[in-house]
């Protein structure tokens, strides 16, 4: 089976309860500048401020541990991590709290494309730099950011569509859609691309539902669909959890995932890898999340006053069995 295999080309006061609360699903992961913040990097140490979407999936762990373990002392910087638990309201929160703060840099994650003008406008009038990582947002007003980091989510469904429409066009398949989160990027992004990618085929989307990017309820969603249609084919997943929560779903069911049901994912992470080589899975689009390194070197440029790239694209492979089988034993995520 052929493999794509690409390489990098890649102030508003804010109350002391909010300022409270905001501490309880924060950690200073930095040191440094003791304690208070950035504001100017005169000590050549850089504080970053960055709002995390959440935990919801092995992808977004991964993500996690590549900003935690980049953006460190030695490297130059003093990391102010806060995880947003996938609500929009916690990172506006936790952005206000880094200007409020004087950090010399934010950096976020957005959970959903909509609704950050203000913030942004905010960190603009206060004047520090915005980095988005991992998902865009959807502004008119690109001055509101430096940069954005990440990976192109329609191409990634296409990617997938294109395999899918490969090797089964022709045989009338039934697909459910398991959705990531409402109104996020990757969500919207992946839809799209899948849907361009199959349409003129004869594979047709039956049924179509968020998952919110976790397994529980990809799991939960899977077992919906189970109930209402007898005629599944395959399962088109935003994210390897979401598939790897339809296996047990198709399991439970007494059915056999990859067999019965096909199943094609996004994120290639190291359970998503194991089941595709498990022949649970079918085939696996990445989506690459050690954007750390990237966001370094992007923020220390910003800080210095450099002129930066708009958009870093992250390039991303494609997996068949064959191709994890391969991967896996070295993959790092
Ligand atoms: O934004 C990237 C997506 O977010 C990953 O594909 C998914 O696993 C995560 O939750």
């Amino acid at each position: 089976m052929a493999r794509t295999t690409l390489t990098r080309s890649v102030l508003a006061a804010v109350s002391a309860a909010a300022l409270f609360t905001l501490g309880a699903c924060a950690s200073d992961a930095g040191s440094g500048t003791g304690g208070g913040g950035g504001g100017g990097a005169d000590d050549g140490v850089i504080t970053l401020g960055f709002s995390q979407v959440g935990a919801e999936s092995g992808w977004r762990a991964a993500n996690t541990k590549s900003i935690q373990d980049t953006l460190t002392a030695d490297n130059g910087f003093d990391l102010k991590f806060s995880d947003a638990q996938q609500k929009q309201e916690n990172q506006i929160q936790a952005i206000r709290s880094y200007i409020t703060q004087g950090v010399d840099v934010i950096a976020f994650s957005p959970v959903v494309e909509t609704g950050w003008d203000a913030v942004l406008q905010e960190a603009k009038d206060a004047g520090i730099p915005v980095i988005l990582t991992d998902r865009a947002v959807d502004s008119e007003d690109e001055s509101l950011y430096e940069s954005f980091i990440g990976s192109d989510f329609v191409k990634e469904g296409q990617m997938a569509g294109e395999w899918v429409v490969d090797q089964y066009d022709g045989e009338g398949y039934k697909v459910v859609e398991l959705q990531g989160t409402t109104g996020a990027a990757p969500a919207i992004d992946r839809k799209e691309g899948f849907e361009s990618a199959i349409e003129g085929s004869d594979l047709e989307i039956i049924d179509s539902q968020t998952g919110n990017f976790t397994r529980a309820e990809g799991k939960t969603v899977m077992e919906g669909f189970l109930n209402k249609h007898d005629d599944i084919d395959l399962v088109y997943a935003h994210n390897d959890d979401m598939g790897l929560g339809a296996i047990e779903a198709i399991e439970a069911a007494g059915m056999t995932p990859g067999e019965d049901i096909k199943i094609v994912t996004v994120d290639a992470v190291k359970d998503g890898m194991q089941a595709l080589v498990d022949g649970k899975i079918n085939y696996i689009v990445e989506c690459n999340p050690l954007l750390g390194p990237d966001l370094a070197e992007i923020a220390k440029k910003v800080v210095a006053g450099e002129e930066v790239e708009k958009r870093i694209v992250v390039e991303d492979q494609a997996f068949d069995q064959e191709a994890a089988k391969e991967a896996l034993p070295t993959r790092e995520y």
